[in-house]
């Protein structure tokens, strides 16, 4: 066993790390404040290849192995996680359940320019009534031949107004369950797909998230991935790869809320001693260093299943349940540690704070991993 990065992982790590200074950090605050969308920064992430790390050069992608993928989650999203959630869906959620399931001609298609960053792509599972019961889909895609005619609701759907390509799962044979949903490629534009007005959220509000509404949606056969009925099995599997992309991203959370409470508590004064020098934030800062450091072990270890071809369900689930929690608790000691100065938008702190939430929500709730990580236990 061995636990050094290689030198290749810690070029990208300082490629990140410079990235996320330099382009994210200047205005994020804004972005924040009013609801803005990345879109300049997700530009230079594509023209980095940090949209389409995991993919094979042969379909336009990086060819990076998922360990550099959770250290570029983690440095994004230690300053902006509404850029970092971007990153996140495009990498895991569209572009490698393409690369691993769709045809030839779907990956031509489809997944080289989402791979090349020249658009972004959604994954829209979660329904106003299916949310954490993933199997209950409502939207339906009836058979009609050459052609599926997709009628429903998503809701919760990152990159919603901004992506080009949008992975949608629908119910086509109700009687067959989970086994009847099929997982379907969906163009922006195609006649009777709209797109609803952007949520005003707690956190990640630079993120771009809407409900899609398909009305009489005619999506042509072609588009569906895999076999008939493949689409549940589709979305949990893809979403296995997406919750290391969500553990680090949380890991990122943590890990900015501690660099900063570092920096602040061996600045500030207080009592004629910096707050570094006092017990109670000494064991604060302890506490937030190794629950981040047993984080980052669980989705190095995730990640590393991951690119060895292994089984990585429950360690994926195990990283981000562990990772969102500790995101959490960090982010609310670091509020704390900063004092009033904590509860202002200019120390970054509380933004981290509010961010942090989704991390126990999206891609599957705490519950949910709980869920995943039992059944694994007691099998
Ligand atoms: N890989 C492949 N297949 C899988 C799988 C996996 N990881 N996990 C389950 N399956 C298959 C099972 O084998 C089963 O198929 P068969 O019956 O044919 O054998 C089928 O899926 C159903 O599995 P379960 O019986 O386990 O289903 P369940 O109803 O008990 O629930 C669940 C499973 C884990 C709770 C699941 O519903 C789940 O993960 N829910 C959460 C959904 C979620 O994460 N949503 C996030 C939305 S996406 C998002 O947030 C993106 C964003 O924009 C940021």
């Amino acid at each position: 066993m061995q636990f050094d990065l290689t030198e290749e992982h810690l070029m990208i790590r300082q490629a990140a790390r410079d990235f996320a200074q330099t382009e994210l950090k200047p205005g994020v605050i804004e972005r924040d404040e009013h609801q803005k969308f990345p879109a300049e920064q997700i530009r230079k992430l594509g023209e980095l290849g940090f949209l389409g790390m995991m993919v094979s050069p042969e379909y336009g992608g990086s060819g990076m192995d998922a360990i550099s993928y959770s250290i570029v989650m983690e440095e994004l999203s230690k300053v902006d996680a509404s850029a970092s959630v971007v990153v996140s869906v495009n990498n895991s959620l569209v572009c490698y359940g393409l690369e691993k399931y769709s045809n030839e001609e779907q990956k031509q298609k489809y997944l080289v320019p989402l791979a090349q960053g020249q658009v972004i792509g959604a994954f829209c599972l979660s329904e106003p009534e299916a949310g954490s019961d993933a199997t209950s889909q409502r939207t339906t895609a009836i058979d009609m031949g050459d052609h599926y005619l997709l009628n429903g609701t998503k809701n919760w759907i990152t990159n919603g107004s901004t992506a080009s390509t949008y992975i949608v799962m629908a119910q086509t044979d109700a009687s067959k369950k989970h086994r009847g949903i099929n997982a379907l490629i969906v163009e922006k534009g195609m006649e009777g797909f709209t797109v609803g007005p952007k949520e005003n959220k707690l956190g990640i509000r630079g993120s771009d998230t809407h409900s899609l509404m398909f009305t009489d949606v005619k999506v042509p056969k072609e588009n569906r991935i895999g076999e008939d009925g493949f689409g549940f099995k589709f979305a949990m599997a893809t979403l296995e790869g997406g919750r290391i992309g969500i553990a680090s991203q949380a890991l990122g959370i943590a890990a900015g809320a501690y660099e900063l409470s570092l920096q602040y508590a061996k600045e500030r004064k207080a009592f004629g001693k910096t707050l570094a020098d006092l017990q109670a934030i000494q064991f604060k800062l302890a506490d937030m260093a190794t629950e981040i450091e047993a984080a980052r072990l669980l989705c190095y270890r995730a990640a590393w299943l991951k690119d060895n071809h292994l089984p990585y369900a429950q360690a994926a689930s195990m990283a981000k349940l562990f990772a969102s929690e500790t995101a959490m608790r960090t982010t609310v000691e670091a509020v704390q540690i900063h004092g009033g100065y904590g509860f202002v938008k200019e120390y970054h702190v509380e933004r981290l704070m509010r961010d942090a939430k989704i991390t126990q929500i999206y891609e599957g709730t705490s519950e949910i991993q709980r869920i995943v990580i039992s059944r694994e236990v007691l099998k």
